[in-house]
């Protein structure tokens, strides 16, 4: 028995924001964006758009491409570190507004590995008996904690949401999957202000994220390169057994460098970036969905899914669709 994803949806926010719009606003360049990063362009929500608006909207579409009714629907994970307010769980919120059974709805706060971990939980719910068709998200509006006056930070990140339908299944669904961290990195990465230790204070305009991304970017390509490795090693499996390679789309300067590594060709490697620029966890969900919908993915293919983020925080999924 396999848990296996029988659907996909995602949403981006209508509101395109392009690196010429943002060269109005900070000392920066398309060309430094494209070239350094891979981003052209971001969805960034409207003010009154929360990350559950998003949300929602994903999970209408995994849901509509499906072909379960939603009273089906027993268990909601969301991966989230935007979420609309700290309690109640956007899960929660997503299920309200479906009007989805009452079942377990709760939110994974990993950061970029957010949908990976929620699909790490659920794959378990579902090999356990205890849940029959799983509604796994990834959704986040970053624009709200990064600031617009800092280059470093304010051309990478970016809001979308991308939901998965899980269900039991004899055909093979997902085969493998790790989820890890290591909080001795948690200073590169992290948002000094939330709602307990220092309680956001509007003034101070101190509530958005830090980055040091050079020192990121190194410790991204040793353990994603790692933990790809250590995934095909337990699967007895090389690259050339990967149909398609889905990365969190951070950068492409680190996308390229983890498939050079693996010996990965960029033509199986899934790339949303330009875009889609970082969306956190709504990142793989977004792609994977967009590589179904062009015609590149199909059922039956084998993909390796593969996460970073702040944390540190990573994981991987080795399934088939
Ligand atoms: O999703 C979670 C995980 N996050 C990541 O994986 C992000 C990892 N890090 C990165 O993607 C990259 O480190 C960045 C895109 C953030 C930065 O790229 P970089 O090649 O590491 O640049 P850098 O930080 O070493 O900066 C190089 C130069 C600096 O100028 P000087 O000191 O050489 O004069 C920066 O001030 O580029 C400058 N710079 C910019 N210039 C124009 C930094 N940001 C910008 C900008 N536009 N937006």
């Amino acid at each position: 028995m396999y848990s296996r994803i029988i659907s996909v949806g995602s949403y981006q926010p209508d509101n395109i924001v392009t690196n010429e719009e943002l060269e109005h606003k900070v000392n920066t360049s398309d060309e430094w964006i494209r070239t350094r990063t891979g981003i052209e362009s971001r969805a960034i929500a409207e003010p009154g758009q929360a990350t559950s608006d998003l949300a929602i909207l994903a999970a209408d579409a995994a849901i509509k491409k499906s072909d379960i009714n939603k009273d089906e629907i027993d268990l909601i994970i969301v991966g989230t570190c935007t979420p609309d307010v700290a309690t109640p769980n956007v899960g929660v919120i997503i299920q309200e507004s479906l009007e989805l059974n009452s079942c377990p709805a709760f939110s994974v706060e990993a950061a970029c590995s957010g949908f990976i971990y929620a699909l790490n939980i659920a794959n378990k719910f579902i090999l356990s008996g205890e849940s029959k068709c799983a509604l796994v998200v990834g959704a986040e509006t970053l624009s709200r904690i990064t600031d617009w006056n800092d280059r470093n930070t304010c051309v990478l990140f970016a809001d979308g949401a991308g939901a998965a339908i899980l269900k039991p299944s004899e055909d093979t669904g997902i085969i493998y999957s790790e989820i890890s961290a290591d909080g001795t990195y948690s200073d590169l990465l992290y948002v000094p202000y939330g709602t307990s230790r220092k309680p956001i204070n509007e003034k101070e305009n101190d509530y958005f994220l830090q980055m040091k991304g050079n020192e990121v970017f190194k410790v991204a390509v040793k353990k994603l390169e790692s933990i790809a490795i250590n995934t095909l090693k337990k699967n007895n499996l090389t690259s050339d057994d990967i149909d398609w390679f889905i990365p969190h789309q951070a950068n492409i300067r680190i996308i390229q460098a983890v498939a050079k590594r693996l010996d990965m060709p960029m033509e199986k490697v899934i790339v949303t970036l330009a875009e889609h620029g970082n969306t956190s966890a709504a990142s793989i969900p977004l792609a994977l969905d967009k590589a179904i919908t062009d015609g590149r993915i199909s059922k039956g293919d084998r993909i390796l899914l593969q996460s970073f983020g702040a944390g540190f925080t990573w994981g991987t999924v080795l399934l088939t669709l």
